[in-house]
């Protein structure tokens, strides 16, 4: 198996929780929910993790469980393709690139591992991870051709009405071959609605060169929920409390 590193984006505020807190540090049963995340990196096979960090980065630093992990600052949150790149260093050249967000803490090492192994099977250059939903309002959407085929993930902001229609959103993270992310990331632009530099345009590049890119849609969205507010908080320490009880 080729050589695994994750990096798991945490920089933002979290606007929404109403909180002092960098969102990440929030805890359910007492652990970080960037905790969780770097679990399921670690538990799918990641040998060495690098968290970006933003706002109140030493909070971050502080508060995590998981002191082993490397630390890159992001001092502007100018989109989640610029957040990887603040890690290229990290990344070095070979193997693959596992990303992962820091405020998704229900995804498990079980599903990131059916990931991995899809990816590697197929030969792909890139994977994204999504799920079929009943609401995709607000989220990235999965374009499919006719005979299902990936075609490109875009924006809830940028996309048609047609391409609002699809109900299989991208769920922000991805297996990567490393050399193919970093040449790709030195090529997107924010020329986009939120003008921001956009993780999601690397899939388009890259498919462009002709690699294989593609979307593995889970039937179930409950991994990849993220928190965003404090009711999604609760939902997630629900979850979490259950899938504990039926260990
Ligand atoms: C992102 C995806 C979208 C996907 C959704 C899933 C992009 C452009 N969009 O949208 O396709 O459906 O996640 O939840 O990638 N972050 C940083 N630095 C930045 C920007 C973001 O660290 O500069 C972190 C945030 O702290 C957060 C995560 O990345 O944890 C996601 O960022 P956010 O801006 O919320 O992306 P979405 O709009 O949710
Ligand atoms: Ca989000």
């Amino acid at each position: 198996m080729e050589q695994l590193k994750a990096v798991i984006l945490a920089a933002g505020k979290g606007t929404r929780m109403k909180s002092d807190l960098p969102k990440v540090v929030h805890t359910i049963e007492g652990k970080c929910l960037v905790d969780y995340a770097i679990e399921a990196a670690i538990g799918a096979g990641a040998e060495d993790i690098c968290l970006v960090v933003g706002y109140k980065y030493e909070v971050v630093r502080e508060t995590i469980l998981h002191q082993e992990v490397n630390f890159v600052l992001q001092e502007e949150q100018l989109g989640t393709g610029h957040a990887v790149r603040c890690a290229k260093d990290f990344l070095g050249d070979e193997g693959q690139t596992m990303i992962l967000f820091g405020d998704t803490p229900l995804i498990t090492a079980e599903t990131l591992k059916r990931l991995r192994e899809y990816h590697t099977e197929n030969k792909n250059t890139v994977t994204v991870l999504s799920a079929m939903v009943e609401d995709p309002t607000g989220y990235g959407r999965i374009i499919r051709d006719a005979d299902g085929n990936f075609v490109k993930s875009v924006e809830h902001k940028d996309a048609s009405e047609e391409e609002r229609a699809s109900h299989e959103i991208n769920s922000g993270m991805y297996i990567f071959d490393t050399r193919e992310l970093k040449e790709a990331l030195e090529k997107i632009q924010p020329n986009n609605a939120q003008g921001e530099y956009y993780l999601p345009d690397t899939l388009t590049i890259i498919k462009d060169k002709g690699l294989k890119v593609d979307a593995f849609a889970l039937s179930d969205p409950e991994d990849i929920m993220g928190v965003n507010d404090q009711e999604q908080l609760k939902s997630a320490a629900e979850i979490i409390r259950r899938r504990n009880q039926a260990k």
